[in-house]
């Protein structure tokens, strides 16, 4: 077999095999196919879509790049929350800690920032010293001590698609429904997730625009997780506009550690909440929503989510002074409050075009590798439905330079539509 004949035949439209698959991924983690050929791969996986079978297959041979836990000798039962992506979207940070102090042990590997949508291990990495490259082993002992882990792809776990999806981010072959199935679901399989719980995201800000593209994918992602044997449930949830109000690396952070104090954007609370219930609900801690909901609610009021948070920067050796004194977070040297150019209702607040300009300040990367800048984003404080007057703040922009700052103020205030008459704001959640 040849990697070249089996980029062919998917550039043709053909139907790979188990074999042809299994192949790919196991040359492409050992490095013996190279990046360009595994761009290629995914590319023509892009443009020509892949069949339930072959997701399935390449979703399998990813996971099983790698070591597969089994999580079932160190917990009764461990779950796992993901979200497709999308621009303000920290609930993972907000939700674990949430979900864990009310008993339910959770290990989460997540990923780094994706085209214009952000990464929670680059937030996380904003806390001085966060480690994201836990061991296996780590991962385990930790998740048995201390309830709670919050790591990137260990070498050993997944790797393809550690691989995989740092070639995607700067190959323009995000937005793919096969690609992202697999790469979710092979992460959740290999860390050992027995019931996962999926957010996938739909609107302007989402890989999967449309609610028929975001319910395919909900669909195909909890086919392979039964077809593995795992608990799937899916949420499917708006992202028209950036959750929440804080976009970018560090302001997300804080605003999740804000949201366990109990403050925070009322939007992003809610969703948070909507959430840690039905994880709760598939970690068989709640009985019925309201049930997982009062929990959650509770874990707030009695501090015990901002405790598990202290535990998970301090188990991963994160400086967890930050959690009590979010003013430790490096800040950009420019913030620039932006008022309203005039009054009426916020009727859309382009969710991809406050990702991308939020990626052009710096938050997130235009090649592989390339470092990012913590401090920088956004904060919107109108969302759709808002009703502003001429001169009230819109929102605000933090810049490490003067001219990026000027760039960024533009093409946020052209993510900005307005109205006269009144706008319904957006639901959260559709399904
Ligand atoms: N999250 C992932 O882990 N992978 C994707 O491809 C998209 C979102």
């Amino acid at each position: 077999m040849r990697a070249v004949d089996i980029i062919i035949k998917k550039r043709d439209r053909g139907e790979l095999t188990s074999q042809e698959i299994e192949f790919f991924i196991k040359g492409f983690t050992n490095g013996e196919i190279p990046d360009y050929q595994g761009a290629a791969f995914a590319m023509a996986i892009l443009l020509n879509g892949m069949t339930a079978f072959e997701t399935a297959d390449l979703t399998l041979a990813m996971a099983r790049s790698g070591q597969v836990l089994d999580l079932s000798k160190i917990v009764d039962l461990a779950v796992d929350k993901h979200s497709s992506g999308g621009v303000g979207d920290k609930t993972s940070i907000s939700v674990m800690p949430m979900v864990a102090a009310c008993g339910l042990p959770v290990g989460k590997m997540s990923g780094r920032g994706l085209g214009f949508s952000g990464g929670t291990l680059d937030k996380l990495e904003s806390i001085a010293g966060y480690r994201v490259d836990l061991t296996t082993e780590e991962f385990k002992q930790q998740l048995k001590e201390k309830g709670i882990v919050l790591t990137g792809q260990s070498l050993d776990l997944a790797p393809a698609d550690g691989k995989m999806y740092a070639l995607r981010d700067v190959t323009g072959t995000v937005p793919s429904l096969p690609l992202i199935a697999s790469s979710i679901m092979s992460k959740k399989i290999a860390a050992g997730a027995q019931a996962i719980v999926l957010d996938v995201k739909t609107g302007l800000g989402a890989f999967m625009q449309t609610l028929d593209e975001a319910r395919k994918l909900a669909d195909l992602m909890m086919d392979i997780g039964r077809l593995a044997g795992r608990k799937t449930v899916a949420l499917l949830s708006d992202m028209n506009q950036p959750l929440g109000g804080a976009v970018g690396n560090a302001l997300e952070v804080i605003e999740a550690i804000e949201t366990l104090c109990g403050g925070g954007p009322a939007d992003f609370r809610e969703h948070c909440l909507h959430v840690a219930a039905h994880v709760l609900m598939v970690g068989q801690r709640a009985n019925d929503f309201t049930a997982g909901r009062k929990l959650a609610e509770k874990s707030i009021a009695d501090g015990s989510a901002l405790e598990k948070l202290r535990v998970l920067v301090q188990a991963q050796g994160g400086d967890v002074r930050y959690v009590d004194d979010v003013s430790k977070f490096e800040r950009a040297k420019y913030v620039e409050v932006v008022s309203a150019p005039r009054s009426g209702f916020v009727s859309q607040v382009h969710a991809r075009g406050v990702g991308e300009a939020a990626v052009a300040l710096g938050a997130g990367r235009a090649k592989k590798g390339d470092p990012i800048d913590h401090a920088v984003g956004f904060i919107i404080h109108k969302k759709v439905g808002d009703q502003v007057q001429t001169g009230e703040p819109l929102f605000e922009v933090h810049a490490s330079d003067e001219t990026k700052l000027t760039e960024a103020r533009q093409a946020v205030l052209e993510a900005y539509r307005f109205n006269d008459e009144f706008v319904s704001p957006l639901p959260l959640f559709y399904e």
